[in-house]
């Protein structure tokens, strides 16, 4: 197991498009491992994506139930090759990621999601997130398709806050 190194704004390679997962092998269960020490050895890290260390597929983990504020949450949740179903309601919160350490932001995220995703064996699971969870599962696919939170800030003057240091705040990375 590695912790990876991480892409960091404004590393252009953030932007790229990330392709679906078609190989269940050992190769991606080892990296799934490295992604989540990552995520882990990460303040406040609560969800990483595949591209932030310039691995360019569909894979995602986001596991809020260690958020400092307790969350409905569904544990860790691997989503490899996401697919959102259904979104209800919208809501503004601040998002923080490992790859833009200096700033926090507002952003609108939907309150609720269905997505689908496939586990580390390609099979089909269907979930259900709301709050904390859903914006971090949102933010973690938006890296999927080449976009930050800074690229959905309500406002860049308002909407945009400088980090003082960059401490566990529960944030989505
Ligand atoms: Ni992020």
């Amino acid at each position: 197991m590695a912790v990876l190194p991480l892409l960091i704004y404004p590393d252009e390679r953030l932007k790229q498009v990330a392709i679906p997962v078609v190989q269940f092998d050992g190769t991606l269960q080892a990296f799934i491992k490295d992604l989540e020490e990552t995520m882990s050895a990460g303040p406040g890290g609560v969800g990483i994506a595949a591209p932030q260390v310039g691995q360019f597929q569909r894979i995602a983990i986001v596991d809020v139930s260690g958020a400092r504020r307790p969350v409905p949450n569904n544990g860790r949740l691997l989503l490899i090759n996401p697919k959102i179903l259904a979104e209800e309601g919208e809501v503004k919160g601040r998002e923080g990621c490992m790859s833009v350490p200096d700033y926090t932001g507002n952003v609108i995220r939907a309150e609720r999601i269905r997505l689908k995703a496939q586990d580390d064996q390609g099979q089909w699971r269907e979930y259900q997130c709301e709050g904390f969870e859903a914006r971090a599962v949102l933010h973690e696919i938006d890296h999927l398709d080449g976009l930050l939170f800074l690229d959905r800030l309500v406002s860049r003057r308002n909407d945009l806050f400088r980090r003082k240091n960059y401490q566990s705040t529960d944030k989505p990375a």
